[in-house]
């Protein structure tokens, strides 16, 4: 998409974007912070730019990155840049059930090219059927013309029946939007092989998203138990501390397959949750959401997706929309936005409490510590919106 649009001298904004990446495929970059142009100029112009380390206002993390590969030159070549850089990214394979906040976070996963190298997203049963969430990613990485492979995964969970979200995601899953078509290839039918594949052939250690209920990640762990010592954590969202969304102890992701839950916090890889008790500080207010309006193709997809998930989220009670799967990629680009405790944390899997997660908060806990619960989100101000204010400008 940038490529055609740059093609088209339409205006592109490049500071989210990997330099490598830019200094291939752009002969003009335009550069904006604050929402202000600062820089009008060839990439290698950009690339070399002192002038742009003095912006006032380096708080948003996109222009962070920029400012750290243009303090890293001296003595450096790009190649020696770009190999650091490898190192340093994050390679991640998101599984999810889209679902608005789903989608939300995949496109801001895929926005932070230079942070996360998405690795292959896997499809699950759970907001809506699984055949119904696939052709939602399907329609979404088309439309941001993504070359991330897609597999599906399972229909739900193995041991439990069928729920679906409908009240919260519409009929489709994802309601809102409206799309044109869906030929996006599907890589696989297989996401547990898949996965196991994609881990196997990464040269480092891979860190698993779990954006749904975790049926999917749990066969992965059963089937191929090799695998643990390659993935450096499952970073999930779902359950919670304080109280549920499903029923007033359970939530959602965690209640439709409490088992597979289980068998994730016990696997002995780490786990990072956000749990609703950080999901729901992480909202996007009714004018934020307006404010992406027209804005751009990607931002105007934003403000559909977020008009309904508003609307819809006003039945259970709010105002404002928490945008719980976000909180998992924004844990990723920035951890220092989150604080967080480690608990050995575990799940109940039958009975009225079905699905609640718990932690032992004792003193002497008995278990080993498992998971790393986030509790807060340390910097509102910037929070979601900085996270989803990039969609403005494409
Ligand atoms: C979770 O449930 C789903 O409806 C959302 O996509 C999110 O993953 C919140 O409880
Ligand atoms: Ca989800």
């Amino acid at each position: 998409m940038i490529k055609d649009l740059s093609k088209q001298n339409k205006t592109v904004i490049t500071i989210t974007h990997d330099m490598e990446f830019v200094v291939r495929e752009f002969n003009r970059v335009i550069v904006f912070a604050d929402k202000q142009k600062r820089r009008d100029a060839s990439p290698m112009e950009i690339f070399w730019d002192e002038q742009l380390l003095t912006f006032s206002h380096l708080k948003q993390p996109y222009i962070c990155q920029l400012a750290t590969i243009l303090g890293h030159k001296d003595g450096l070549t790009i190649e020696d840049l770009l190999e650091e850089k490898e190192e340093k990214m994050k390679h991640i394979i998101i599984d999810c059930d889209p679902g608005h906040d789903d989608t939300l976070a995949i496109l801001t996963a895929i926005a932070h090219a230079e942070k996360l190298r998405v690795l292959g997203i896997t499809t699950i049963g759970g907001n809506q059927t699984l055949e119904k969430v696939t052709t939602n990613a399907k329609n979404i990485l088309e439309f941001v013309q993504a070359e991330i492979p897609l597999a599906t995964g399972q229909k739900g969970s193995l041991t439990k029946e069928l729920r679906i979200a409908p009240e919260a995601h519409g009929d489709s899953g994802m309601d809102g939007p409206y799309f044109n078509g869906e030929h996006y290839p599907i890589a696989s039918d297989n996401a547990v092989l898949f996965m196991y594949e994609k881990i196997m052939a990464c040269t480092q250690k891979v860190i698993l998203v779990g954006l749904g209920s975790l049926t999917n990640i749990a066969l992965l762990i059963k089937v191929f138990p090799e695998i643990r010592n390659k993935i450096e954590y499952i970073n999930i969202i779902g359950g919670g501390l304080g109280h549920g969304n499903t029923t007033a102890l359970d939530e959602f992701n965690i209640y439709v397959d409490p088992g597979a839950a289980e068998i994730v916090f016990n696997s002995d890889i780490p786990v990072v949750m956000s749990g609703l008790d950080v999901t729901e500080q992480a909202e996007i207010t009714v004018a934020e959401i307006n404010g992406l309006k027209n804005k751009g193709r990607v931002s105007h997809l934003a403000y559909e997706l977020l008009h309904f998930y508003n609307h819809s989220g006003r039945q259970f009670g709010f105002i404002n929309s928490p945008i719980h799967d976000l909180c998992a990629i924004a844990y990723l680009i920035d951890p220092g936005m989150f604080s967080g405790t480690s608990y050995h944390v575990d799940v109940i899997t039958e009975g009225k409490a079905r699905g609640l997660t718990y932690a032992d908060k004792r003193l002497a806990a008995v278990e080993k510590q498992n998971t790393f619960v986030l509790v807060e989100i340390l910097y509102n101000e910037y929070s979601m919106l900085s996270l989803t204010l990039l969609f403005i400008f494409f």
